[in-house]
């Protein structure tokens, strides 16, 4: 690897013995980073990819791996995240499309030994990208010369619009931004209201992900901008989830505990994160 990775200071890592649930573009890529950092994969999960050491999750698993990484499908997400949380097998969950059934996973796993670390988007990057939108609004919010306005890029593949990481970013500004609550995805056929954020989406070439947020006066315009270059960084992320919860941690987290852990280690604080169940990017982001 020739770019340098984002490394969360919280984390002391060790070698890990990891499984890998999943072994698609997300879980080949996790397992070079995992090699990268020190760590052994002595399990690959997938029915049909070659170099899988199983076909589905068995309880033999617990004995073969300190933590799992799981970038698989949406269909067996919450079947995986249950055998994990009631395994007591620390978890790490990339994969999307299960976020309406958190609330009754969260029951379900109530009183297990679960250890999880779940996100949408595994990028450190674009976790302290949104947070420092969120933070560049609250200093803007009170000169009401600006506006606020929001583009992405994606590659011509892309079967979404806007990407679910555009609308967190979106939540993150318009909670520290009041004079535009109500958030526009769509073609503008008019002038746009005053009330409204206009977040727009263009596909097109290979771009792996591209999220600017622009604040707008008469006199100047100033431009954020998260440029990712690769999935590297979601497969980078995640392998640090699994460092910080091989750490002995209990609960059911998204990276945004991580970051707060890490931020408080800094701060000197030492406090241990608990599972946090506030609205975070992630949990606002499965409900819309
Ligand atoms: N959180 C993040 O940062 C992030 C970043 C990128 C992607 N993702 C998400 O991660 C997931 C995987 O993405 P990908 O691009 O790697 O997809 P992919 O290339 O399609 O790989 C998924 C792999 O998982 C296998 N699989 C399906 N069901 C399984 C099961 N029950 N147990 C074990 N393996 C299973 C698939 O096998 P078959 O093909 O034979 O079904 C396939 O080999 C998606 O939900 C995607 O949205 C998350």
């Amino acid at each position: 690897m020739t770019e340098p990775q984002t490394t969360t200071q919280a984390t002391a890592p060790r070698s890990l013995r990891l499984g890998l649930v999943g072994y698609g573009r997300m879980g080949r890529m996790v397992h070079t980073v995992a090699q990268e950092r020190g760590h052994r994969v002595t399990a690959v999960i997938d029915p049909h990819a070659p170099g899988a050491t199983a076909p589905a999750l068995t309880p033999e698993l617990a004995g073969q791996v300190d933590a799992v990484i799981d970038f698989s499908a949406p269909a067996t997400a919450r079947d995986n995240i249950l055998f994990y949380g009631r395994s007591g097998i620390p978890a790490v969950v990339g994969t999307t499309g299960w976020y309406d059934q958190l609330s009754a996973i969260q029951a379900e796993l109530a009183g297990q030994p679960a250890a999880i670390v779940w996100s949408g988007n595994f990028s450190i990057g674009v976790r302290l990208f949104t947070r420092l939108a969120a933070q560049a609004a609250a200093l803007f919010a009170p000169f009401a010369d600006y506006d606020a306005l929001l583009h992405e890029f994606h590659h011509a593949g892309k079967a979404d619009s806007p990407s679910g990481t555009a609308l967190q970013l979106a939540q993150a500004v318009q909670s520290e931004w009041p004079r535009q609550p109500q958030l526009e995805t769509g073609r503008l056929d008019r002038q746009r209201r005053p009330q409204e954020l206009h977040l727009s989406s263009t596909r097109g070439g290979h771009i792996p992900g591209t999220h600017t947020l622009i604040f707008d006066s008469p006199a100047d315009t100033v431009e954020l901008t998260h440029r990712a270059r690769t999935r590297e960084g979601f497969a980078a992320g995640a392998v640090q989830a699994a460092e910080w919860l091989a750490g002995g941690r209990r609960g059911l987290f998204t990276l945004d505990e991580l970051l707060d852990d890490v931020f408080a280690a800094q701060m000197g604080t030492g406090a241990s994160p608990q599972p946090k169940h506030k609205p975070s990017p992630d949990t606002a982001a499965r409900k819309r």
